[in-house]
């Protein structure tokens, strides 16, 4: 049998085919645009993900048995708010989860309602990214809008409605809106009223790996597959990735080095970190997970080489990179503000340090270290709270760089486990696929089976010492020049 991961990311849709033992057979990606109207702002139109999810589809598809097909799934970009009318039209362009627009709802949301209350209800408070701030913010900036919504959906769950018409979500996509109350599972009746949404306007909620359908029969067609091939609810596309790496169960560690960072550490058990610093969302093995999200991380890296060195060549430039720990150079990765742990829209990307004979590689190298100090300020937090972690995996873009995977187990001062792909969320979103078709009896019995850890990067000792002394560095800079920033922007 055949199962479909659809990773719906950022900067492009990543489909991928994976057979019943869990073998990768084919990786399709298509590129959309994405739209930034106004600094700080970030936008993407939901009709070109689904336009290039089929077209990928369709090209994933070409020269397989496609009676094969058994399920799709998916890993979705979190939080995005996508809106539909009554006649199921998308009303504006999707805001996405590194929008920093809502900066007044959001202070209205944790000032007025107040941290403790956003805690209590959905075991968060809120993020300008989230999407209950953008609900408010689409109520009192485009009113004529706000009237309009029939669907407020999350951006997997767009692909999930159009290929199968039904009006889905999973828990872990749904607890990034804070109108979830994670820790039971369903919506939240108080978040509805303080959003002035019904419940009717929300989504049905599903666990990761039910079925919520089959593809349409037209569009299935159109696929040249059966329309009885299931299509499962998925999960938020740092979920998946954890899935699509194993790290389910508890006390297990991801690193996703995506366009956002991550750090991802599942749980058996229902916790909140007290501060809120970290997300306590549900996870889509059916339990729980903690993370600290950056919203700018290989993205950083890709700004830096593309928009200001002006090479594709990130292999050849990370080469000239010779002396880790050593650098005089730092970077605040803060390019679209920062969200775990400082939750400071107004945070700007900072290099500091440069002298008369600063390389163009510290320069790169200051990029992806500032990259790997900003995890470790979520790591930390996550210590602070009692939890040991001693090894993490890695995925995303930016685990295809060796160097920059020994320069994080090192400044975490953990192993790092690198499994066969770096595929995160469409091996996830397959996996996923693969449980709801009843190929694994659950998603930790999927990942045991399917997953293999390959190599190991040990951290090692000295090179640890020199990095922890330069993070207490690091992590000085924010709180020194954190003024500035609202001034300068
Ligand atoms: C997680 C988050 C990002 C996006 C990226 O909270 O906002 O990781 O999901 O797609």
């Amino acid at each position: 049998m055949l199962y479909i991961g659809i990773d719906l990311g950022t900067s492009a849709v990543k489909l991928l085919l994976m057979n019943e033992k869990g073998k990768i057979e084919k990786i399709v990606s298509k590129e959309y645009p994405l739209y930034f109207p106004h600094p700080g702002w970030s936008e993407q139109k939901p009709e070109d993900w689904y336009t290039q999810s089929v077209a990928g589809l369709k090209e994933l598809l070409a020269d397989c048995d496609k009676s094969k097909v058994a399920g799709i799934s998916f890993g979705g970009q979190m939080h995005g708010l996508v809106i539909l009318d009554k006649e199921d039209n998308v009303i504006r362009p999707a805001l996405l989860w590194n929008d920093g627009r809502t900066t007044e709802e959001t202070d209205y949301l944790n000032q007025v309602i107040g941290k403790e209350k956003l805690s209590q209800y959905t075991a968060n408070i809120a993020f300008t990214g989230f999407t209950a701030p953008k609900i408010l913010w689409v109520k009192n900036k485009e009113p004529e809008n706000f009237a309009k919504i029939a669907k407020i959906m999350l951006p997997k769950d767009y692909l999930a409605y159009k290929l199968t018409g039904a009006f889905c979500t999973d828990v872990s996509d749904a607890s990034g809106m804070l109108i979830f109350d994670v820790k039971n599972r369903c919506w939240s009746k108080e978040m509805m009223e303080i959003c002035s949404i019904k419940e009717e306007q929300l989504a049905k909620i599903y666990e990761s790996y039910e079925t919520v359908g089959c593809v349409k029969p037209e569009i299935a067609a159109e696929l040249g597959i059966s329309d009885t091939v299931k299509v499962a609810a998925g999960a938020g596309d740092n979920a998946a990735a954890a899935v699509g790496t194993g790290t389910v169960g508890d006390g297990m560690c991801n690193i996703s080095l995506g366009t956002s960072g991550t750090i991802f550490i599942s749980s058996e058990k229902f916790g909140v970190d007290k501060n809120n610093a970290l997300h306590a969302f549900a996870h889509a093995d059916g339990h729980y997970h903690l993370m600290g999200c950056m919203l700018s991380a290989a993205s950083c890296n890709k700004w830096w080489m593309d928009e200001i060195i002006g090479t594709k060549e990130y292999g050849q430039e990370q080469k000239k990179i010779t002396a880790l720990g050593e650098n005089h150079v730092y970077f605040l990765p803060y390019l679209m503000g920062e969200r775990s742990p400082h939750n400071d829209p107004a945070a700007r990307g900072t290099f500091i340090g440069m002298t008369m004979d600063t390389s163009r590689a510290d320069m790169t190298q200051a990029v992806l270290e500032g990259v790997a100090f900003a995890l470790r300020d979520s790591f930390e937090v996550a210590k602070s709270l009692g939890i040991r972690i001693e090894r993490t995996k890695i995925c995303g873009g930016g685990a295809k760089s060796p160097l920059w995977k020994k320069i994080v187990a090192n400044v975490l001062g953990i192993r790092v486990d690198m499994i066969e792909s770096e595929e995160g969320p469409a091996m996830g979103g397959a996996m996923l696929a693969a449980v709801a078709c009843g190929e694994y009896p659950d998603v930790v019995a999927a990942a045991d089976q399917i997953v293999n850890i390959v190599d190991t990067i040990e951290p090692e000792p000295e090179l640890v010492e020199k990095y922890n002394a330069r993070y207490e560095q690091f992590r000085q800079i924010y709180p020194t020049v954190k003024e500035l920033f609202p001034k300068i922007s």
